[in-house]
């Protein structure tokens, strides 16, 4: 598939339902914004610790691929002083619009493409992007739109998948192993099984190459709540065996393997 074709297939994979619908269903649209928020933030405490929206105070703030919105309405309550949003899909523009209005905030969101951000060089203090970069076709294409639209000292903090991770473990599993083919790649799996089409996961050398523009970084793997089977992980898979693992998943020994987690958590400085 060549690379505006995958890039329409991105779009159409996230213009069908955004990131977290599946906490809002048979609800009205404002009850569906609390309820996504809601289970965001339980089952995935670390976005606000990584995220540390309160950072966002006084400053120039871009978001990368909103979703439904939840983080861009906890940047908009940091009042920074100028907020933007990007995201592919008119779903997630619509979703985030209508939440920020709900509660009183207005941001610039827009669709737009992380691969050839509309802003001019050097507008942003801190760009925020949470499971969206390897999303897109050209993933180094997007780091270094990002590293051009922020300022000299200024941040990006972005999650992007990592490999191998137990989510990428299990997928292989049950599509490689169970399917017969244990040679199939781990990079298949991601790109064939886990979201959008062509979604992939970074080792921590490869994700270092892609902040080679910035001049500083750090970069960690973390647990996921994917990793833990909580939630409603694994919708797209459902099978008895995925049942019965939810039961008995090892969580404590989980929680102890971040090297071998879903998250790669990754801080980088202009
Ligand atoms: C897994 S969702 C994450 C959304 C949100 N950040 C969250 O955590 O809920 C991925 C999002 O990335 C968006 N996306 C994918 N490729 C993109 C691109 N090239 N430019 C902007 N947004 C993109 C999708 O439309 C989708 O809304």
């Amino acid at each position: 598939m060549g690379v505006p074709d995958l890039k329409a297939e991105v779009l159409k994979f996230w213009d069908v339902a955004s990131c977290g619908e599946v906490y809002a269903e048979g609800l009205s649209a404002e009850q569906r914004l609390r309820s996504q928020a809601e289970a965001r933030y339980r089952l995935e405490p670390y976005i606000r610790s990584f995220a540390r929206f309160q950072d966002g105070t006084g400053r120039d703030v871009l978001e990368i691929g909103v979703g439904m919105g939840a983080d861009h309405l906890e940047w908009a309550r940091s009042r920074p002083r100028r907020l933007a949003g990007v995201d592919l899909t008119p779903r997630a523009v619509s979703w985030t619009t209508r939440r920020l209005a709900t509660s009183g905030f207005a941001s610039e969101v827009r669709a737009g493409d992380a691969e050839n951000l509309p802003f001019a060089d050097g507008s942003f203090d801190i760009v925020y992007s949470w499971g969206v970069l390897h999303h897109s076709p050209d993933t180094p294409q997007a780091f270094r739109e990002a590293h051009r639209v922020l300022r000299p000292g200024g941040t990006l903090r972005a999650m992007i998948y990592h490999r191998p991770s137990i989510v990428g473990l299990m997928l292989w599993a049950r599509y490689g192993l169970a399917a017969g083919h244990p040679a199939r790649s781990l990079s298949d799996v991601y790109a064939c099984h886990l979201e959008s089409p062509g979604t992939k996961g970074y080792t921590l050398a490869e994700a270092r190459r892609l902040v080679e523009p910035f001049s500083a970084c750090g970069i960690r793997s973390a647990v996921s709540f994917g990793d833990l089977l909580l939630g409603e992980v694994g919708q797209r898979h459902t099978s008895r065996a995925l049942a019965i693992a939810k039961r008995f998943w090892p969580r404590p020994l989980i929680r102890r393997l971040p090297s071998l987690g879903l998250l790669l958590l990754i801080e980088a400085w202009k």
